[in-house]
């Protein structure tokens, strides 16, 4: 299957602050210079909160980690779970295709899906409310045939049921997922036939429809507003807005750095791809690129922006809003100071950034004296932050 980022993109993505202090949750969890390993998470709350999953999201989370673009891109590509192109506004409807479920009659539902929101999937129902996709097998076979709406599994569908979810659903009522049969949980469709004494709890659902009926997002978006975004790994009263930041994240960046640059194996002449994730050019700029070959000098560090006006250092390519904060917090603001860094200076930028080689490797110096003077670059044109 063809997948590819969408023709039309927006211009940026950020985090929501409760969705921003989540994603640092996330990252706490791994050990120091080991941020990658949240990715799929960090992906996944992206396209939670906008739907899909746009560039500028993709972007947005390799900059938060670190990450070389095409690192990010390739995971987002990888994943089937990740939706690059835009989904309905309502609900995003997954029917399982399936063995099972296409026994089951699947097929009955993919119809409907055809008839009321698009003859294709992938594609936006003609009010935008509505998208629609075949999946592979989602695990609720026994209660074929099944789709994933939003967060949750609606199962023992028929054509009919499936039409009412969708009639409740446009005319903007959640409805309950679980069995549309009327079943509590798997038992056959006549009712228990073993351990038939034990009748259940009593209780009116099962513990996960129960769950979503208390909740009540089921086919809502995570914009961090309605539902408690937990992070209990994270002792309490650490401190972010309304939930606490990230131990790593409290540091500064250039304690940061330090840390990681004590923590960081170094790539051996040779290796393809370094313990770190590294690829082998960016191995090459360690071992022959020199920064690590001159000895370092801290250049010039401002305590804020000259007149409190900073540039747009996003406008360098190779740094996102992340970096941007990065240079910020190291005492960079202005196109001049990138633009007068001296070899030695750049060795010492370079080893407190994740990725070493990025300065020499996109032509910092070179946009930055061009930007200083009141030029544009390529990228500085085409450049949309
Ligand atoms: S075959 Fe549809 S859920 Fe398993």
């Amino acid at each position: 299957m063809l997948r590819r980022l969408y023709s039309e993109q927006p211009a940026s993505f950020e985090y929501t602050p409760a969705n921003l202090a989540w994603a640092e949750g996330q990252i706490a969890k791994y050990p120091e210079g080991r941020a990658q390993s949240a990715i799929i998470p960090l992906l996944w709350r992206a396209q939670e909160q906008q739907g899909w999953l746009t560039k500028p999201a993709i972007e947005y989370v390799a900059d938060m980690l670190g990450m070389p673009y095409i690192r990010a891109l390739e995971v987002a590509t990888f994943y089937f779970m990740f939706q690059l192109q835009p989904v309905g506004s309502v609900a995003h409807i997954q029917v399982c295709g399936t063995t099972t479920c296409m026994i089951c009659g699947s097929g009955d539902i993919i119809e409907v899906c055809k008839r009321r929101i698009a003859a294709k999937p992938h594609t936006l129902s003609a009010d935008g409310k509505f998208s629609w996709e075949e999946v592979e097998c989602l695990g609720a076979c026994a209660n074929a045939p099944m789709a994933q709406i939003g967060k949750d599994y609606y199962e023992d569908l028929t054509a009919e049921n499936f039409e009412k979810l969708l009639d409740q659903m446009e005319a903007g009522n959640v409805p309950l997922p679980g069995s549309q049969a009327g079943r509590y949980s798997s038992e056959p469709a006549g009712g228990p036939v073993v351990l038939a004494e034990y009748k259940g709890t009593g209780a009116a659902h099962n513990g996960s429809v129960q769950r979503a009926v208390d909740i009540g997002d089921t086919i809502k978006r995570i914009d961090g507003t309605e539902v408690p975004l937990l992070t209990p790994w994270i002792s309490k009263g650490a401190g972010h807005g309304s939930v606490p930041k990230a131990p790593a994240a409290a540091k500064s960046a250039v304690q940061q750095a330090a840390d990681a640059k004590k923590a960081e194996p170094k790539p051996a002449a040779g290796v393809a791809v370094s313990e770190n994730g590294a690829t082998k050019q960016e191995a090459e700029a360690v071992s022959t690129g020199t920064p690590d070959a001159v000895d370092e000098k801290q250049p010039e560090l401002l305590t804020a922006a000259r007149e409190g006006k900073a540039d747009d250092l996003k406008k360098l390519k190779g740094v996102g809003p992340k970096l941007e904060e990065t240079l910020n917090e190291l005492g960079f603001y202005h196109y001049d100071q990138v633009a007068n860094w001296t070899p030695a200076e750049i060795a010492w930028v370079d080893s407190r950034l994740k990725f070493k080689g990025r300065i020499e490797r996109d032509g910092w110096i070179e946009q930055a004296k061009i930007l200083a003077e009141g030029g544009e670059t390529e990228f500085s044109k085409r450049a949309k932050y």
